[in-house]
């Protein structure tokens, strides 16, 4: 029984605009705040020595939202890539970025790119950065690689298995998350990870994002310790 420190650990980063309009204050201001939020997980992370962590940045759907905060969120990543790299590559973080880059603006891709490429032999902390991703949309991504293959005769559709399919998603190499945080409140999943945390432990938090610190972190590891992860099976202690 218990789970010991896990070893991937996936953020839904919710709740900037409501902190900031808890304090009067325009909507970006709560997404800037949320920066520095993002600088201290990575640093807790490190330091409490967990090997991935997955920060929802832009999801497929955050389109839908009014074209100045778009891109105002744009914006953040690129000065967020210009700003940080360094840094993250001196503390010998590796940064991974999923989410479909074909419709981001060029530039955006190039920083994305270099990003993976400069740091890409850290062995420190693993960053994932889900940036205009959506779990069907990379499901559906995966499928159409695989049917691609089959088309060619490459493939036999009856060997296409689970292992298969999560080598022909973006996270390729990158464990299940075995603990997912959602701040702000709200419990729902918002097309995040839909393969991946088949079997993920969710921690909902009542801070929002802006607000997340080492007690917030640590708190939602102290209730992930607490659980007994079966896997389908029967707890350590029925066993
Ligand atoms: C999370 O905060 C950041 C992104 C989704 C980009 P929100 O912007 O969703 O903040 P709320 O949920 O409106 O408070
Ligand atoms: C999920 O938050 C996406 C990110 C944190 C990037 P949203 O605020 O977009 O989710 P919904 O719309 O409330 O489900
Ligand atoms: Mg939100």
């Amino acid at each position: 029984m218990g789970e010991g420190m896990p070893t991937h650990v996936a953020i839904i980063m919710d709740g900037n605009g409501r902190w900031a309009a808890q304090r009067g204050l325009p909507r970006f201001e709560g997404h800037r705040k949320g920066i520095e939020a993002i600088r201290r997980a990575v640093r807790i992370a490190t330091e409490f020595g967990i090997r991935y962590l997955t920060v929802y940045s832009f999801s497929a759907e955050n389109w839908r939202r009014p074209e100045e905060e778009v891109s105002f969120l744009m914006g953040l990543l690129k000065r967020f890539v210009r700003h940080d790299l360094a840094e993250l590559h001196t503390n010998n973080v590796r940064v991974r970025i999923i989410g479909e880059r074909g419709n981001l603006a060029s530039d955006i891709r190039l920083l994305l790119d270099e990003a993976e490429q400069l740091t890409r032999d850290n062995t420190g902390l693993t960053l994932v950065i889900a940036f205009n991703y959506g779990g069907r949309q990379e499901i559906a991504s995966a499928v159409q690689a695989l049917a691609r293959k089959v088309q060619e005769g490459a493939l036999d559709p009856s060997s296409i298995s689970m292992e298969m399919i999560g080598e022909a998603l973006d996270t390729h190499g990158i464990p299940d998350p075995d603990l997912v945080i959602r701040t702000s409140g709200e419990q729902r999943v918002s097309n995040f990870l839909t393969w991946q945390t088949a079997y993920s432990e969710f921690v909902f938090l009542p801070v929002f994002w802006p607000d997340f610190d080492e007690a917030s972190f640590k708190d939602a590891i102290d209730e992930y310790s607490r659980r007994d992860r079966r896997f389908g099976g029967l707890s350590a202690k029925a066993s």
